[in-house]
Order: structure tokens, then sequence, then C-alpha cells
């Protein structure tokens, strides 16, 4: 039987999982018959990046997965419904991801190892060896949901599909105007070492944060558009060419909580070799380069593009920034 006290320490493990813009809306409570259920906080839904809230489903499916491998790395087995597609309200406020009963015994699975040494790095990237690129594609070849894509031309032509995907969606004020509120573009920001993007996930200086804080929510950004320099603003080439991708798909009509759990297990698995990742889901998300990724790279038929993620060595190492414990565990 799991206690609350106990249940605390899992979910900010299970909490250390990738969120969109880290909004973090996993939530864990224990029912009557010991069950853990978790539960998205839809006060963290992304009304506009994500009006279907697949997003989320995404980001719960993946703090589920941490939360089965805490349970393994202390020796609990765990049966889980995905109680996503039922689209229950389990409270006011929020709903039913998944169940979960802890049954039998389980082994710490090799992954758990790197939850902690998984990041995102927004940032260059420095020079993966040849060894470790090799490593990396001879992985990706031998799994049927991830595709490797390196080299100067396939890198050129995802970071044109990424720049322009993300001008079209950087055009749309309300995108902006949500994607700044989780933006904390100063330290004295209250939440700022607790969810959301700081400026040391966005690897921004003060002046830089202040700077980007004032375009993308103001009219400016529109002005700059119209003089032609939004694009030089939202381009990513730079640092996208300094990594490999790899490109995430997964069956067409799996469950976002099911897919999300893929995509913990997708990132920790290159966590393995040393090397960071970047999403770039504007690629996945805007159906004109969605189609133009799946024709260049082949993504399997019944497969849909989840994501696309730029990996490489990091110069850096960064530090989860989360809510604390208490905050993510709710009275059955
Ligand atoms: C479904 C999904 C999509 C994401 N898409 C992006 C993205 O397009 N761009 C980006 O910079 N980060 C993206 N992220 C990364 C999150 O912002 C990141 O996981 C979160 O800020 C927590 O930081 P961490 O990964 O360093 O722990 C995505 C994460 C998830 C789960």
């Amino acid at each position: 039987m799991i206690d609350i006290a106990t249940l605390r320490t899992l979910a900010a493990e299970a909490n250390r999982a990738p969120s969109t813009h880290n909004t973090q809306p996993a939530r864990f409570a224990l029912d009557d018959a010991g069950r853990i259920l978790v539960v998205a906080d839809l006060s963290r839904r992304l009304a506009v990046g994500d009006p279907t809230n697949r997003d989320m489903g995404l980001s719960c499916g993946a703090a589920l997965e941490g939360l089965v491998m805490a349970l393994a790395c202390r020796g609990i087995g765990a049966e889980v419904e995905d109680l996503w597609p039922a689209d229950i309200l389990w409270r006011p406020g929020y709903r039913l991801a998944a169940r979960l009963t802890p049954s039998g015994a389980a082994t710490a699975p090799d992954l758990a190892a790197f939850t902690e040494k998984r990041f995102t790095w927004r940032g260059l990237f420095s020079p993966a060896t040849p060894e470790t690129l090799a490593a990396l594609e001879a992985s990706a070849r031998g799994k049927d949901d991830v595709t490797f894509a390196g080299g100067k031309d396939a890198l050129a032509f995802i970071a044109a599909h990424n720049d322009a995907a993300s001008l079209t969606v950087m055009r749309e004020r309300a995108f902006r105007d949500e994607l700044v509120a989780w933006m904390r573009l100063s330290p004295n920001h209250p939440a700022y070492r607790s969810d959301g993007l700081n400026l040391d996930a966005l690897r921004m200086g003060r002046l830089e944060g202040a700077v980007a804080g004032k375009i993308l929510a103001s009219p400016l950004f529109s002005l700059a558009d119209r003089l032609g320099l939004a694009a030089s603003l939202v381009s990513e080439t730079a640092k996208t060419m300094t990594a490999a991708c790899l490109l995430f798909h997964r069956p067409a009509g799996e469950s976002p909580v099911a897919t999300g759990r893929a995509f913990y297990r997708f990132w920790l698995d290159f966590t393995r070799f040393g090397l960071a990742g970047w999403p770039m889901a504007v690629l996945a998300d805007v159906p004109a380069a969605a189609e133009a990724m799946g024709q260049r790279f082949a993504v399997p038929a019944g497969h849909r593009l989840i994501n696309v993620l730029r990996v490489g060595p990091a110069p850096a190492v960064l530090q989860k920034y989360r809510l604390p414990a208490d905050a993510l565990v709710l009275d059955g």
C-alpha cells in the first residue's frame, strides 16, 4: 500500500518528465482502493497552443511513465489503465488521465537512471563524435517509431521548415500571449524556479529576456514582421544546424497518454548517449510542415509525426525547475 508521504516522493520523481512549456499538468491522488490516480490539472491547459488538450494528455502520459519507473525502482510493479479516451472529469477542473494499481514485483528499468540527466537544451550543441552519431543512428534504425535525420542537407531542410512553421505560429498574437504567460523572463518572477520557461531554460540573459518579453507581448512583433524582421527574430537555424535530428512518430489512433509514455522513454533512451534534446513541436503541429517531414523522411504509413527533436551534446547541464512535491499530490 502506498501512503501519502511515499506518493509525494513518487510524484516528484514522476514530475521530472518533460511537459509542454513546463506546465507540469499531472497531479497524483490515492483512491479508496489504494490505487494511484493520475489526473490533468485543467488550469494548466494551453487553450491556444493545445486546443484539444492533446499535448496535455501527452505530458500526463510522460509523467505517468515517470511514475511507473519510480515504482519499479522500489521493486513495485504496476497495472496501468489509460483513462484519457474516456474523457472523465474526476473533480471540477481535473480530467482523469490514468489509474495505476500497484501489483507484483518489478526491477528498476535501465532508463530510470537517466531521468535526472534528461533536459531540454535551447542553445548551440557541441559537436557529437562520429561514433556517437553512428550509435544514435543505429539505435533509431532498431525502432519502428524513431527516424534519424542527419547531415547538412537534411538539417537545412528541417531548419527551414522549423523556422517557417514557427513564424506561422508566432504571428498569432493569442499564441504569443499564452507563451509569454508561461515565460519567466526575470529572476524576480514568483514562479521562476517552479514552472514555465525561465531565462536559464531559454538560454537568455536578463536583458535579452526583457527585450524578448516586450517584443513578443506587444504589437512590436507585428511591426517587426511588416519590416521583414520577425523571421530573423524567430529563426533557430544556426542552432538547429549544430544538432542531429530524431523524428518521433506513433500509430495515428494512439491515446495521447500512451504516446506521452513512449515519448518519455524515447527521450531517456537517447539521453543514454550523453545527448540533450530540443523539440520542434511546430513541425508536427503545422500540417504543411508535418506533411513535408513525413514525405522527406518517409514516416511510415499509419504513423503520425509527434515531434522532431534536435539532439546533441550540450555544453552545460541544466537543472530542473519543478513544482514542489506538495503541489503535485491531491487529497483522494
Ligand atoms: C509534448 C512536448 C512538446 C514540446 N515541444 C517543445 C517545443 O516545441 N519547443 C521547446 O523548446 N520545448 C518543447 N518541449 C520541452 C518542454 O518545454 C520541456 O520539457 C519543459 O520545459 C521542461 O524542461 P526539461 O525538458 O528541461 O525538463 C516540449 C515538451 C513536450 C512534453
